[in-house]
């Protein structure tokens, strides 16, 4: 696991990897500022994520990415982590639900997340 400097809760952004650490389809755990997070790289694109399963709280980073979703290696639950919500659950009823997300910009092939929450869905739930 890998620990970054700093993390401010408004639109900071903290260095957490190199484009090149992260291919197509895997995902890296980090922390910033004691919050346990996901990068992601789906298709070429990068996506952050609370490392936190909405179900009982196992680590998402030990699951599966399908697609744009994160499964839970648990019980299944599917976070999809682009539109920022529980897309299958088990029972059913909790799809719909908000997962926290986190702005990435890349500058100079670095990839940068910040403290803002990207998902208007996840901003309602806070
Ligand atoms: S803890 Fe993730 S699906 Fe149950």
């Amino acid at each position: 696991m890998e620990t970054a400097s700093s993390f401010d809760e408004q639109d900071e952004f903290v260095a957490v990897a190199h484009i090149d650490e992260l291919a197509p389809g895997s995902m890296k755990r980090f922390v910033v500022s004691d919050r346990a997070l996901v990068l992601a790289n789906i298709d070429g694109s990068f996506h952050a994520f609370e490392d936190r399963c909405l179900h009982w709280g196992v680590k998402l980073s030990n699951g599966c990415l399908e697609g744009n979703a994160v499964r839970c290696r648990a019980h299944g639950w599917k976070h999809d982590v682009v539109r920022g919500e529980i897309v299958a659950s088990e029972p059913s009823g909790d799809e719909g639900r908000p997962v926290r997300t986190f702005k990435v910009i890349i500058r100079d092939r670095t990839v940068f997340v910040g403290g803002s929450i990207a998902s208007p869905k996840a901003n309602a739930a806070r």
